[in-house]
């Protein structure tokens, strides 16, 4: 088989759950073998239903089937939309096959009614009660990046989060090159759950000996940076929320760079000299502030983080492999 299920069992393998997929379309390859390889998933695990994303695939692509009196009769929908709910609503435990040991009671619209395409690209419609609306809903919010739990109270949401993320660990540029490549999300609230991965990325970066640490760089898509140059030898850290360079010099300097997520190499990079940034921090005050020397190289390397970019991005071809190399050589010794 040549997809297998995807687990949400840390935090890049939930912010993979987070992205939203894609529709599917008629010049799309492949679609039959993904929509075989999901069934088969579904019944090996007995599960009743299954998104796309599920098997690591971000197209719009959901199977259901309830397998009832023993029978299996799989409905297949491409590019589902809900297109109308009933105001009475049920309560039912929900799970998934993806998330180890979390169930929840959440409650959804007890009748659905869905628009989708079948496999020949035809219009259909579904109307649907009780367990079928609810699987339907489950596995449809999957295209959204929504999950089951999201639906029920912050704290206890909060819980299943955190036990999810709690191992930040340093991302490199070897083996996790795809968070390291995401643009990060805004941060819409500054809550409880950011001021911790804060202080925990900061306590990362503290013990790696870094000056400055990007979330994408311990899993999390999130527009956050924390930053100590340690001016006077003292730790002086900053946190910045949603950081923007709003201005830059025109004058630029080249000086040496080394990155947490590329271990145990440096390369002179040329940059602007002075910035411009404005963020929010941690007390969700709006702050705007001009650097320059360290400061201002370390921003511009952090904030360029959380758009995907590497300071490796700004090297020659071959000075970039021969980092790549020397990075895989280090990981694997
Ligand atoms: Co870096």
């Amino acid at each position: 088989m040549k997809y297998q299920l995807k687990k949400i069992c840390d935090s890049d393998s939930l912010s993979f759950f987070r992205q939203k997929s894609e529709p599917v379309t008629k010049g799309d390859k492949g679609i039959g073998e993904i929509i075989d390889n999901m069934l088969a998933i579904m019944y090996k695990n007995n599960a009743i239903g299954m998104a796309a994303v599920m098997i690591g695939i971000h197209k719009r692509i959901v199977v259901i089937d309830l397998q009832e009196n023993n029978r299996k009769k799989p409905i297949v929908l491409v590019n589902p939309e809900v297109v109308s709910v009933s105001d009475e609503i049920i309560e039912l435990d929900e799970a998934s096959i993806s998330l180890d040991n979390v169930t929840c009671k959440v409650k959804r619209p007890k009748d659905v009614k869905i628009k989708y395409l079948n496999t020949n690209f035809e219009e259909h419609e579904l109307s649907a009660s009780s367990l079928l609306a609810v699987c339907l809903q489950h596995e449809i919010d999957y295209l959204d990046g929504k999950l089951f739990f999201d639906y029920i109270a912050d704290e206890e949401r909060n819980k299943i989060i955190l036990a999810i993320e709690s191992d930040l660990k340093i991302k490199n540029i070897i083996d996790d090159i795809d968070i390291l490549r995401t643009k990060c999300e805004p941060i819409k609230t500054i809550d409880e759950k950011t001021k911790q991965e804060l202080d925990k990325m900061l306590e990362i970066m503290y013990g790696s000996n870094g000056v400055g640490l990007a979330a994408n760089q311990v899993g999390l898509a999130k527009r956050m940076v924390v930053i100590d140059i340690q001016p006077d030898g003292k730790k002086q850290p900053v946190f910045l929320i949603n950081p923007k360079i709003t201005w830059y010099s025109d004058n630029y300097i080249e000086s040496e760079e080394g990155c947490l997520s590329v271990p145990g190499c440096s390369a002179e990079v040329k940059r602007p000299e002075k910035v411009k940034v404005e963020y929010t921090n941690i007390n969700s005050e709006k702050v705007v502030t001009e650097a320059d020397g360290l400061l201002a190289r370390c921003l511009q390397h952090e904030l360029d983080h959380l758009d995907g970019k590497i300071y490796i991005d700004y090297l020659s071809k071959l000075k970039r492999d021969m980092i790549i190399k020397k990075v895989k050589k280090q990981l694997n010794t």
